[in-house]
């Protein structure tokens, strides 16, 4: 059995289609206020659904409860409840179900956390590297998946990228690369990561097949959508500034995610893909994809 947290999530449930199609028997942690429509494409995957939350322990007891391994992807970024923040999720919901897996003598855990050049302080950074630790700490056999910016999230219309409108917002000069990876395909790794000697007590940095700055990923658009985009830039002054003056970690957080892609993210993937030979989905075919939807 195999455990997924974050399952009604983008992510998590790219995995459990994953795991459903390998024949392996899943059970997700969803909550009461989960998305109908997410709840019922996990049912007709077959996956066995237990109420509960990070929050709450003993509901993490009751899932770890005969299972082989643990997978999360869960966060508050996007998705959140009142209660929810990111120090009582992402970092001490997480802390609290490596304590649970541990005590249910889980065979492996996998959690996905994100690259390490991501790294302007900020609260979910505090997070993420938090749990690695305690994880590491915990004597539970361990993944850690370490993706850089998806491409569905950060080249997509939520945050400014809208390839139907042919606008692009980028975040600071636009010119360091970044090696954007499909969440697919960060799915296929946590997959193919189970039971796998190669990924046992492993951190593993995500990236696509080939590290493209913003402006070169505009100009792959440009030529498969046979049309001009109008760019517009967001200063990396303006992000120090947003940072400074967040309200909240949640606005300290985007801000600090917004400089780490200014800054750029090129991921080295030749050794990874000879222990994990993925067909990685190149930026110019996500284009085409986009462009003809
Ligand atoms: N976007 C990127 O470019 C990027 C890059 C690198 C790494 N990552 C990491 O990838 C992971 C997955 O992202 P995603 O896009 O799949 O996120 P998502 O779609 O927002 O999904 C988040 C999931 O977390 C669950 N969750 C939130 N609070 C919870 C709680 N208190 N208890 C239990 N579950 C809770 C949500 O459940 P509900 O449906 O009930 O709210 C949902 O299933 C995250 O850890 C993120 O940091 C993302």
């Amino acid at each position: 059995m195999i455990l997924v947290i974050g399952a009604t999530g983008l992510l998590g449930g790219e995995i459990c289609r994953r795991l459903a199609a390998t024949g392996r028997p899943i059970r997700a942690l969803v909550r009461p206020t989960a998305s109908e429509t997410r709840v019922e494409n996990l049912k007709a995957l077959g996956v066995t659904l237990v109420q509960g939350d990070l929050k709450d322990r003993a509901s993490l007891d009751a899932a770890c409860q005969g299972t082989a391994a643990v997978i999360t992807t869960a966060s508050t970024t996007l998705s959140r409840q009142p209660g929810d923040s990111i120090q009582t999720v992402d970092l001490e919901g997480q802390v609290r179900l490596i304590d649970a897996a541990k005590t249910a003598r889980v065979q492996q855990f996998i959690y996905v956390s994100f690259s390490h050049h991501i790294d302007v302080d900020c609260p979910l950074t505090t997070a993420k590297r938090t749990v690695e630790a305690h994880l590491k700490r915990s004597g539970l056999t361990y993944t850690i998946l370490a993706p850089t910016f998806f491409m569905e999230v950060w080249l997509s219309p939520a945050l400014g990228f809208d390839a139907g409108k042919g606008t692009a917002q980028i975040y600071g000069s636009g010119a360091n690369k970044i090696g954007w990876i499909s969440l697919r395909d960060v799915a296929q790794f946590a997959v193919d990561c189970l039971d796998n000697p190669a990924a046992r007590n492993a951190t593993i940095e995500l990236g696509g097949p080939e590290a493209l700055s913003p402006l070169e990923v505009v100009r792959c658009f440009e030529e498969t959508g046979g049309r001009k985009f109008r760019v517009e830039h967001v200063p990396e002054e303006t992000l120090n500034a947003q940072k400074a003056a967040a309200a909240d970690p949640f606005q300290r957080t985007f801000a600090a995610l917004m400089l780490s892609y200014a800054h750029g993210d090129s991921i080295d993937m030749r050794m990874t893909l000879q222990k994990f030979p993925i067909s990685l989905l190149s930026v110019r075919e996500y284009a085409r994809r986009t462009v003809r939807a």
